[in-house]
């Protein structure tokens, strides 16, 4: 009998971007994506630890690229993707998970500061990439960006309006642009994590995270970044192809439990 499946679940070949791919959510989901066979362009504002990241994928026997590049710089946004595209020959997947968080109250003294620093990071960081990576992706038979928001696109958190704000942009982006771009079969999709043990979460004390997992989220433990970075992989799939305009929480249960 002939197989039902003709979509492929493999990424072997396809080349990946992923920014903030020297720590936590974004350096898990490189060496996943390597790991699988793709060609991944590791970018990072931290030179050293996306370097570090490139020669253990190498070590591993993957195939990548560190870019040193602050995703919130038009022209280095612009040059890094056209390095990609000239050592890899395209680009077929784009990561935008490179992000900030920054406390603040909206009366404090640094709250613009604070505000725009986060929006430009968070969320119009995205449309750099987007926007740099468009003509290649138009390019590949499968393509795909997928943007890490947060929980905090779907709810909220006292003292940290200026993340919940762009996060919610993240998701208001990912529909938006789903609609402009499905009919040019490119899917865009969101993946909000829940609270994950990445150096975004490093500096909360172990006694508050058990704390604030056993009230808030159904599986009771934060979660880790291998944990995202597969559904991030999930939705990059080839076989994906249908999954476009979805805000996705990979979360333990978190937004989804009332009491
Ligand atoms: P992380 O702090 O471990 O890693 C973030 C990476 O982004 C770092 O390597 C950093 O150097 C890089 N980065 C920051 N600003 C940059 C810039 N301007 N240009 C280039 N690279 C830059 O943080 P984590 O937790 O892995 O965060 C990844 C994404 O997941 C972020 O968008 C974050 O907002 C989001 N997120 C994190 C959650 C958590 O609990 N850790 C929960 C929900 C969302």
């Amino acid at each position: 009998m002939s197989r039902l499946s003709k979509l492929s679940r493999s990424v072997a070949g396809r080349v990946v971007l992923v920014t903030g791919a020297a720590s936590g959510m974004g350096r898990a989901t490189a060496r996943l994506f390597a790991d699988e066979g793709a060609l991944v362009a590791a970018a990072d504002r931290d030179d050293g630890g996306v370097a570090q990241q490139v020669k253990e994928i190498e070590a591993a026997g993957g195939r990548a690229l560190a870019l040193a590049v602050d995703v919130a710089v038009p022209n280095a946004v612009s040059s890094a993707v056209a390095q990609v595209v000239e050592h890899f020959g395209g680009l077929d997947v784009l990561v935008n998970n490179a992000g900030i968080s920054a406390l603040a109250e909206i009366d404090a003294a640094n709250y613009g500061e604070a505000f725009d620093r986060v929006l430009a990071v968070n969320l119009k960081a995205h449309t750099l990439l987007i926007r740099a990576c468009l003509p290649h992706l138009r390019k590949s038979d499968a393509p795909r960006i997928i943007n890490i928001a947060s929980t905090e696109a779907l709810g909220a958190t006292a003292r940290n309006s200026p993340y919940a704000a762009a996060k919610h942009g993240v998701a208001g982006l990912t529909r938006a642009l789903a609609v402009e771009l499905g009919r040019e079969g490119i899917t865009v999709n969101a993946v909000c994590p829940g609270p994950i043990n990445t150096s975004m979460t490093a500096a909360i004390p172990d006694d508050a995270k058990i704390r604030f997992a056993r009230r808030r989220v159904p599986l009771r433990r934060y979660g880790e970044p291998e944990e995202v970075a597969h559904m991030t992989l999930s939705l990059a799939l080839p076989a994906a192809s249908y999954v476009n305009g979805a805000v996705i929480p990979v979360d333990g249960g978190l937004t989804v439990q009332n009491t």
